[in-house]
């Protein structure tokens, strides 16, 4: 593994945590990898709710899934989250949470920014993270992850990072453990921002 691919420590955090038949949240499904990593890490049992505004996100993750042999639904904001195992796909803005999932969540990621290979104007913003985010940390179960990606590096994603930053710091230390994990030799490299519920 390359040592400094951020991603790759959010998927091993959530791997870790995971186990067959428990619930996990993809906030932002882009191309679908982190949405598959979280659908094999809850198994057959499991479920999986995934989040995307763009449509060409949601057909790459379809795609995706689909080739890999895993259930795929729609979601709709407003709708209740279906009980039976597998992956939903919601075409909403993942601020819509609080409404479908009321469920113990064991994992949920945010990878932030913009589609890779798609129109780099269409990003994540502080405002809806924070907002998505802030409905996330009371449904995680006891031992629950939030794992975010920032990327720095593009118009916005610096404020934004730094936004999530001061969300997860205000957390009190008697009832979450916080974690980043940070390139110190790169500057605008991605970085993770994780937190455990204790
Ligand atoms: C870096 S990509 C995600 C990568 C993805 N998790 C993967 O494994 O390929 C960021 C995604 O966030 C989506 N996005 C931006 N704002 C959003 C919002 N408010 N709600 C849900 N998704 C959003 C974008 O459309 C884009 O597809």
């Amino acid at each position: 593994m390359s040592l400094t691919h951020i991603v790759t420590w959010s998927h091993l955090l959530a791997q870790e945590a995971l186990k067959s038949g428990d619930l996990a949240i993809d906030l932002t499904a882009g191309k679908g990898r982190d949405t598959c990593m979280l659908a094999a890490a809850v198994g057959p049992d499991g479920r999986v709710v995934s989040f995307d505004i763009q449509t060409e996100a949601l057909l790459h993750t379809r795609q995706n899934l689909t080739d890999a042999g895993y259930p795929v639904a729609d979601g709709a904001a407003g709708q209740p989250l279906p009980a039976t195992a597998g992956v939903t796909l919601v075409h909403a803005c993942h601020t819509a949470i609080g409404e479908l999932v009321q469920d113990p969540i064991k994992v949920a990621v945010a990878n932030l920014g913009y589609l890779p290979g798609g129109d780099t104007a269409i990003t994540t913003s502080a405002s809806s993270t924070i907002a998505a985010l802030e409905q996330v940390l009371p449904l995680l179960q006891k031992g629950g992850r939030l794992l975010v990606t920032v990327y720095p590096g593009h118009p916005g994603g610096a404020e934004e990072g730094e936004a999530v930053q001061q969300l997860f710091t205000a957390l009190p230390s008697a009832d979450w453990q916080v974690l980043q994990v940070t390139v110190t030799n790169h500057a605008e490299a991605p970085y993770l921002l994780a937190v455990e519920k204790k």
